[in-house]
């Protein structure tokens, strides 16, 4: 299953790329806003971070295929090979995901809420198809429900597009969806953190600690022992 950090936070991605076992970093516009400043200069900071062989996730920002053709071409100019480019998956995106797929360029469909739209995404080419799981709940819809829809839908149809399942609120629902078999996911970095919080947890992992401490000494490994 390939994890991403879903943030242009950079301080966040090196923070969270050195302890989690993270493939790379899914961006949008909205995350761009969030951090302030220059967007291809913060592009350029996350593709430093994470090195030029991790998948990073950047999106276009016309309304028409052209318009999103040429914001591909480049974004994949300013971050390498291993660019994949978000296009929304609406009526001119599919035409550009098209238009991208010819070039040999990456696509993710994004901003998917819906099974049909992700059907479209990844028939005209996509590699990925990204569901807004939290989104779609607050729709009052079931979000994980219309994400493992849409991953049964595409392994149905033999379509190679992937799943990756985006927009989480809870841990409750990315394990939902990596139960299912989901091969993708995105979390913001609150989320992983909050996933991996346990109180129960830290206190074991104390407890361990100053057992052993009792033992050897404070501040002591079993290498000191050995
Ligand atoms: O990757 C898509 C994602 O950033 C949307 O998530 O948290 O804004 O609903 P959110």
């Amino acid at each position: 299953m390939e994890l991403y950090l879903d943030t242009a936070d950079v301080g966040e991605i090196r923070r969270l790329t050195a302890l989690y076992p993270v493939d790379g970093v899914t961006t949008n516009p909205g995350l761009l806003a969030a951090v302030g400043g220059d967007p291809a200069g913060t592009l350029c900071a996350i593709r430093e971070a994470i090195g030029p062989d991790a998948p990073m996730f950047a999106q276009v920002i016309p309304a028409d295929a052209e318009g999103m053709a040429r914001d591909a071409r480049a974004l994949v100019r300013l971050l390498g090979r291993n660019t994949v480019v978000k296009v929304p998956a609406v009526p001119e995106g599919f035409r550009a995901i098209r238009m991208l797929k010819a070039a040999g360029i990456a696509a993710c469909g994004t901003v998917v809420y819906a099974p049909m739209q992700a059907l479209m995404a990844a028939k005209a080419g996509a590699a990925y198809v990204a569901p807004y799981v939290n989104r779609i709940d607050n729709l009052g819809y079931d979000g994980v429900a219309v994400t493992r829809q849409i991953h049964d839908l595409l392994e149905r149809q033999g379509l190679p597009a992937k799943v990756l399942a985006a927009s989480f609120r809870s841990a409750q629902q990315v394990q939902a969806l990596c139960l299912h078999g989901v091969p993708a996911v995105t979390c913001a970095p609150a989320v992983l953190d909050a996933m991996m919080k346990n109180p129960a947890v830290d206190e074991a992992v104390a407890a361990f600690a100053a057992d052993f401490a009792g033992l050897a000494g404070e501040g002591k490994g079993m290498a000191d022992m050995i």
